[in-house]
């Protein structure tokens, strides 16, 4: 459904997207995950046809986005980062407007704006101006206006940036009944890595206008090799006897703590403890904070003011 090839983007001698390869699938919930300044919003505006890349191209929906603006236009849906409604119209009205300037047919749009006002749910504050919305209601408003001319690509650009939790986890609910509902391809970018892992098939963690990861959730968090545990020893713990544990695959020790990658930490954990002695230990699946971690670890010499970890300086809980 998209191919990007080489897709750059630079501003005077900052390169902001930097000669991107990539491509999604038809139905696939994409996220780009990186932290700010990464370059995902350049990415989508480009994808989007808002913003000409320095070089490079894409093709949306069988479409060039250098030859072919106009087509790709009518292919994709896009919510931006900041908030585009009108606030002293309804909500009905705001999507009245957009159904115009879409060229959705006259006869289908009463239809249509009740179905994508009833998909995110606001069928019933329709008739409210936006400026009573929440912030959570007026991001479902412009979701439901980027899907009013039935796109086949919706690009959703933080879709849940500044919403406070309970609006976050509700949001994710639209989301994914939207994926479920309407056949289309999903964009989504974020900084928040719940909400990445949450929602989609495949990510790519972008840092500097590069793709640094890309797989599913799960794979990456396989990456990391097994389940950690971490375990504050008592006294000198002797690593060897650790090692020669057939489920053990790495071992790492920090400060007086031991952390361990395993197989199975759950059924392990009776058997770790014999061998060390523990004053406190603690065992999770990795989530994509240690990924990222991992990641870092591998920048680290190119780390310093304004480096991988004070960019990521966000993730480091
Ligand atoms: N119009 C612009 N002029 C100059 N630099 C820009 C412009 N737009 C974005 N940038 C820079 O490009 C980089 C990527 O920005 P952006 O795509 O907005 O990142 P993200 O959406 O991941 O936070 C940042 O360093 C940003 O400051
Ligand atoms: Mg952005």
């Amino acid at each position: 459904m998209i191919k990007i090839q080489n897709l750059t983007k630079r501003y005077q001698k900052l390169t902001a997207v930097d000669n991107l390869n990539l491509e999604i699938a038809k139905n696939e919930v994409f996220g780009l995950l990186g932290p700010n300044g990464a370059g995902k919003t350049t990415v989508i505006h480009m994808l989007a046809t808002l913003l000409k890349p320095t070089s490079g191209t894409a093709i949306v929906n069988g479409y060039d986005i250098i030859s072919d603006p106009s087509k790709v236009r009518s292919s994709i849906g896009i919510v931006f980062q900041a908030p585009s409604s009108d606030d002293m119209l309804t909500g009905y009205e705001n999507l009245r407007v957009h159904t115009s300037l879409y060229q959705v047919p006259s006869s289908q749009r009463k239809k249509r704006i009740q179905a994508v006002l009833e998909l995110v749910g606001l069928a019933d504050r329709q008739h409210d101006q936006v400026k009573k919305y929440s912030g959570g209601m007026r991001r479902r408003l412009e979701i439901a206006r980027g899907l009013l001319h039935k796109p086949k690509v919706m690009f959703l650009d933080e879709p849940t940036l500044g919403l406070d939790p309970s609006s976050r986890e509700m949001m994710w609910k639209y989301i994914e009944k939207l994926v479920k509902e309407e056949e289309m391809t999903l964009i989504l970018t974020t900084h928040y890595m719940e909400e990445a892992d949450h929602l989609c098939n495949r990510i790519g963690i972008i840092d500097q206008g590069k793709i640094i990861a890309l797989d599913t959730p799960a794979n990456l968090k396989r990456s990391i090799g097994g389940d950690i545990v971490k375990i504050k020893t008592k006294s000198h713990t002797d690593l060897e006897e650790l090692r020669k544990l057939v489920y053990v695959r790495k071992i790492e020790s920090v400060d007086g703590n031991v952390i361990l990658y395993v197989d199975n930490a759950r059924a392990n954990i009776a058997d770790i403890l014999q061998h060390v002695k523990a004053e406190y230990v603690e065992f999770r699946s990795p989530d994509l904070n240690d990924v990222f971690l991992k990641l870092a670890s591998k920048n680290i010499k190119e780390d310093g003011e304004g480096g991988f970890m004070e960019r990521y300086a966000q993730y480091g809980k």
